[in-house]
């Protein structure tokens, strides 16, 4: 297994990989970005294509190799990474048994959906059942070829057409009841839980069926319109868009995402040509989403139903998008509530509405205003409730101070008291005490681990660690760093010194605990997601690094029974501290 994971690895450019997810710059011998997993504006996400690794020093603080970047990327099991890249790379891993359960698990449930996809399809396309579907299809204007895209099905109008299905192929009643197939009855039997509808598999970004949704084909049944998958172990709906796995690389090329409601509002733009459009079906719009468009695009556009436009949920979507720096705009149509009926009523109209799209701050103000037009004081206090928290985070002053004017036209109000309810807003804000991760060393533990690190990090980063070797070790000994792991990769490098003639990265890795590499690979790429060190600064370093040595010595004696015998030991201790803080001082 072992050799089949090197050879996956030395065969994927790490580089070239993550590079085609997101954009690298250059950072000395390593490459930057901003890092994906988590929210932020500067990057401190590091490849080392040297290393064949990757480390967040920000909020994730994690790192790893290729196939651990994939399995966050994709939010898949080790086993899942390792098999898409096996076949990426060409590397065959046929003879490697996998004690993998839960992607065992996964894996069959996704096989499961699948072939239910396919049945459902066979009896929407070829079986005389599917006649009252296909025709119900055909109403709606939706040809053959989007249907085979979007793979669509018809469920029968049974109790356990599924179910007898998929027990020849051999799953049980309690797994597809697991994978939110069957239903449970009051006295504990099992049935279909889609009867009678129109299916339509919901994907994952690649391509697998998680799940499935499906439509009545009269409106006049007393049954829910759409019932969906529960939550399953491969099903999570809050991390799911419908129409994601079509839509993912035209929201890529086009750079924005139109977020939609519901199915047909992806598959009728798709079969005209719009296929950037992904749907929330009905539910609120979650961070897990927003950060899996993030992915590919930087801007979205909401192109949600009027009745939604105001509701909480909605709110909080665009607050979302706003913490993880997502534009967001908001597109209007004039005909149709949705992008389904609206193209099939005008279809060159709805083109025109969603090129034309507003400032979610307007979209904002309308909707408020649309819910609350009376004017009356009470009106006007839940309009400037609702909007204001939004113009007061805006940054660009002078975007700002357009919607402070706007609201204070809206509202009847002087700007004065917009601005000032602007200031009680952030004093609210203040007081509720918004906690904030320290991720700046603060106390003197984190800047005597941080400093050894910075000093590793500069030696095995410089352009050859050899001719720096002397000016850090005829100053310090392994014993003078902080960490006991950095204690022992210095004590490496200098036998390695010791033996080799010139540096060799992989030679040196080589010599280290896969416990010692970990902590080596973080810390080689922490210099550069940092200003580059001034020429002094090595002195510095090695002087504080130093001083944080002798002053743990001074404290062990004092701390002990000896300190009147080791007196001697003690001044001694003292000069020296004063030496490193004169260098320190100057
Ligand atoms: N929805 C749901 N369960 C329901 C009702 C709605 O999951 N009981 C989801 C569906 O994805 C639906 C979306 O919410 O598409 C929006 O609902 P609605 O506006 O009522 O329906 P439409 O999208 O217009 O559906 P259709 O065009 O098929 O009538
Ligand atoms: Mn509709």
């Amino acid at each position: 297994m072992d050799n089949s994971i090197e050879e996956i690895k030395r065969k994927i450019d790490i580089v070239e990989y993550i590079g085609s997810f997101i954009t690298l710059k250059k950072a000395g011998r390593n490459f930057k970005a901003v890092c994906p997993f988590h929210n932020e504006k500067t990057p401190s996400f590091v490849i080392s294509p040297e290393r064949k690794i990757w480390h967040c020093f920000g909020a994730c603080n994690e790192g790893g190799d290729v196939i651990k970047f994939l399995m966050k990327w994709e939010n898949i099991t080790f086993v899942e990474a390792l098999k898409e890249l096996a076949k990426k790379a060409g590397v065959s891993l046929k003879n490697i048994s996998f004690e993998d359960k839960i992607w065992k698990k996964k894996e069959r449930y996704l096989n499961m959906n699948l072939l239910t996809a396919e049945f459902y399809a066979f009896l929407l396309n070829k079986d005389k059942y599917g006649q009252k579907a296909k025709s119900y299809l055909d109403g709606r204007n939706i040809k053959q070829a989007t249907i085979d895209k979007f793979q669509l099905g018809y469920a029968p109008q049974t109790w356990d057409s599924l179910r007898l299905f998929l027990k020849k192929k051999n799953y049980s009643d309690e797994e597809m009841f697991e994978n939110g197939l069957l239903v449970k009855g009051v006295k504990g039997g099992y049935y279909d839980r889609f009867r009678g509808r129109l299916m339509f598999p919901i994907k994952d970004g690649r391509d697998f069926v998680i799940g499935f949704s499906g439509r009545n084909l009269n409106d006049v049944d007393k049954q829910a319109k759409y019932i969906n998958s529960p939550e399953t172990p491969v099903y999570r709906k809050r991390e799911t868009l419908f129409g994601i796995n079509l839509a993912r690389e035209s929201i890529r090329k086009e750079k924005n995402a139109y977020i939609v409601e519901g199915e047909f509002d992806v598959i009728t733009p798709y079969q005209y040509g719009f296929t950037n459009f992904v749907a929330i079906k009905g539910t609120a719009l979650t961070n897990e989403q927003l950060l899996l468009l993030k992915r590919f695009t930087d801007r979205v556009t909401l192109t949600l139903d009027v009745d939604v436009a105001g509701e909480q949920s909605t709110h909080r979507g665009i607050e979302e998008a706003e913490r993880l720096d997502l534009e967001v705009k908001v597109t209007r149509l004039s005909k149709g509530k949705d992008p389904d009926s609206s193209i099939r009523e005008d279809i060159n109209q709805f083109k025109k509405d969603i090129t034309k799209t507003i400032p979610v701050y307007d979209y904002l103000i309308d909707s408020a205003q649309h819910r609350y037009p009376d004017g009356t004081s009470f009106s006007k206090k839940k309009i400037a409730e609702e909007v204001m928290p939004f113009i007061e985070r805006i940054t660009n002053p002078i975007i700002k101070s357009h919607y402070i004017k706007k609201m204070a036209s809206v509202l009847e109000v002087s700007e004065e008291s917009i601005g000032s309810m602007i200031s009680l807003i952030k004093r609210k804000k203040k007081t509720e005490g918004v906690f904030k991760p320290k991720n700046k060393a603060t106390t003197k533990e984190d800047r005597q681990t941080l400093i050894g690190k910075y000093l590793l990090s500069y030696i095995f980063q410089s352009e050859d660690p050899f001719l720096v070797f002397d000016r850090v070790f005829n100053q310090l000994q392994p014993k003078d760093f902080y960490l006991v792991s950095h204690q022992k990769i210095a004590e490496i490098f200098i036998s390695f010194k010791k033996n080799e003639g010139r540096f060799n990265l992989d030679k040196f890795v080589s010599k280290l605990s896969s416990e010692l590499r970990q902590v080596f690979d973080e810390l080689y790429l922490l210099v550069s997601i940092n200003e580059p060190l001034k020429e002094d600064s090595l002195d510095r370093m090695i002087a504080e690094i130093k001083k944080f040595s002798i002053l743990r010595e001074i404290k062990l004696i004092l701390e002990s029974d000896e300190s009147k015998s080791r007196k001697q030991e003690l001044a001694n201790l003292s000069k020296a501290l004063k030496e490193v803080e004169k260098t320190l001082m100057s």
